[in-house]
């Protein structure tokens, strides 16, 4: 099944709600995507699943991403990049058959005004070695708490016909 990462281990997330908003989209054009939020890394993934070391929590995952031939990465703004937390999940994953060759979707989002532009040039930078193919329309969802409603749909319309058309790629691509 393709993945829908939520890049941040961040409780209550607006990127595990968007998420939620593009696997309940990806659902209504008849594509079944599953979730892997970040939130569900194992605790202690720094010293149980970097450098060759596996953990029995971090093998369920392996093999998510092992069985995805194509992910959408939800990436929010940390001080000017994609979280940390992202980088430390894609070195803890089995190199290079985790993501070689795979197809990726980016979306960025932030609270600020520039909906993680940077962070997702960076990511992409990290897709690009992996050699990923990315997906050339990347969305950028900035002040996100103005774009999310209380039950996590998109409230502009402009946007959400941006992430539409992104997501048509995505089942094309
Ligand atoms: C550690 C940290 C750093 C952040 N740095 C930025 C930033 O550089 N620019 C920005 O616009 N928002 C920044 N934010 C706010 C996030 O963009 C905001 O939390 C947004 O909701 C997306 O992240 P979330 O998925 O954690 O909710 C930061 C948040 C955290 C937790």
């Amino acid at each position: 099944m393709n993945l829908i990462i939520s890049g941040t281990n961040r409780e209550r997330s607006n990127s595990l709600k968007i998420a939620q908003y593009y696997q309940q989209e990806l659902e209504r054009k008849g594509e079944s995507w599953g979730i892997l939020s970040l939130t569900d890394l194992p605790p202690e993934i720094n010293s149980t699943d970097l450098y060759g070391k596996r953990s029995q929590l971090f093998e369920p995952i392996q093999a998510a991403v092992s069985d995805a031939q194509k992910f959408i990465f939800i990436i929010p703004e940390y001080n000017g990049s994609f979280p940390g937390i992202l980088k430390v999940f894609i070195d803890a994953c089995a190199f290079p058959a985790s993501f070689h060759h795979k197809k990726a979707a980016l979306v960025g989002l932030s609270s600020g005004k520039y909906g993680n532009i940077r962070g997702v040039d960076h990511f992409t930078g990290v897709c690009n070695y992996l050699r990923m193919h990315v997906l050339p329309l990347k969305i950028h969802l900035a002040k996100i708490q103005d774009e999310l409603s209380t039950d996590g749909q998109l409230k502009e319309e402009l946007t959400s016909n941006f992430v539409h058309e992104q997501i048509e790629e995505i089942i094309r691509f």
